[in-house]
């Protein structure tokens, strides 16, 4: 995909709650905010990514669902957000019929990739429209969903939460990553692991974050989100938090997290 020069990212995790919707938002906006063009797709039926960037609800015409089940192309269903450079394309919980609506169609795997290619084709030429960057906000689970949102991917950036058996999930989400490599999308690369929610007041949280280091090395990124009240309060204002209290400890990190990410994609696209 790098001769388009956009990067599609899936921010996956079967695992609920560790830190993929927080993620996507705030890496989007540091993105955004170091001048990338950035589009978040949330492909959640919680729509939390679309709520966290401000998009109410009565705004959410079209969705992610009409793009993989109507196929209503992706830039119909773009909406700005109150983020320079970023945007989105929202969420809402029809999403959550996806699995049934799609299941005779056996191609169903590959609609959003069909959609986000057929966008990124159009617009390859137009510096005012072409994306750097497409991060799409999966769902807590394994579903038609995250294979869609895998096979669209060029590759995964994978939060995980600092807790007891962080690893554990990881393993299910990895053989999931062979079987989609096998068949839909044999490029899927795992980009990065981010570890999320570090309590550096717990023990817990170093020797999870170790272990993880040994198991995954270097695919695992220096940059640390650490557990940060501000990231959790931002959301119910609408705003990424790096808007929200941009000096927070919470901002910081995912600012650091974005410049890694960047030197990373430098090196791979020098190699
Ligand atoms: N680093 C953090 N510090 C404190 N709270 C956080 C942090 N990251 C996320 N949270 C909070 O934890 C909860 C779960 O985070 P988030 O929604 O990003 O996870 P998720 O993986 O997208 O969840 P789901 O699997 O339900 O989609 C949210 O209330 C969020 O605000
Ligand atoms: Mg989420």
């Amino acid at each position: 995909m790098s001769d388009t020069g956009t990067r599609i990212l899936a921010i996956a995790n079967q695992k609920g709650g560790v830190g993929k919707t927080t993620t996507s938002i705030n890496l989007g906006t540091a993105l955004a905010a170091v001048g990338r063009r950035v589009l978040v797709v949330d492909f959640d039926a919680q729509g939390n990514a679309s709520t966290g960037l401000g998009i109410m609800r009565a705004d959410r015409r079209l969705t992610s669902y009409d793009v993989v089940v109507d196929r209503t192309p992706l830039d119909e269903a773009i909406l700005t957000t109150l983020v320079p450079r970023l945007e989105i394309v929202p969420g809402d919980e029809n999403l959550s019929g996806v699995e049934t609506e799609l299941a005779e169609d056996p191609r169903r795997s590959y609609r959003l990739r069909e959609a986000i290619r057929d966008h990124v084709a159009k617009v390859a030429h137009d510096p005012d429209k072409r994306y750097d960057f497409i991060l799409i906000d999966c769902p807590p689970s394994l579903s038609s969903l995250t294979i869609n949102a895998m096979t669209a991917a060029d590759a995964l950036l994978v939060p995980l939460q600092c807790e007891f058996l962080a690893l554990e999930g990881l393993s299910q989400l990895l053989r999931t990553v062979e079987v989609v490599r096998s068949g839909l999308n044999p490029q899927l690369d795992i980009q990065g692991v981010v570890l999320t929610m570090y309590d550096k007041r717990n023990n817990l949280s170093d020797q999870v974050a170790d272990e993880v280091r040994e198991v995954l090395g270097n695919k695992v990124y220096k940059t640390v989100i650490p557990r940060n009240v501000r990231l959790s309060e931002a959301p119910s204002f609408g705003k990424p938090a790096l808007l929200y209290d941009y000096r927070c400890p919470g901002s910081e990190a995912y600012i650091r997290l974005a410049s890694e990410m960047l030197q990373r994609e430098r090196m791979r696209a020098a190699a």
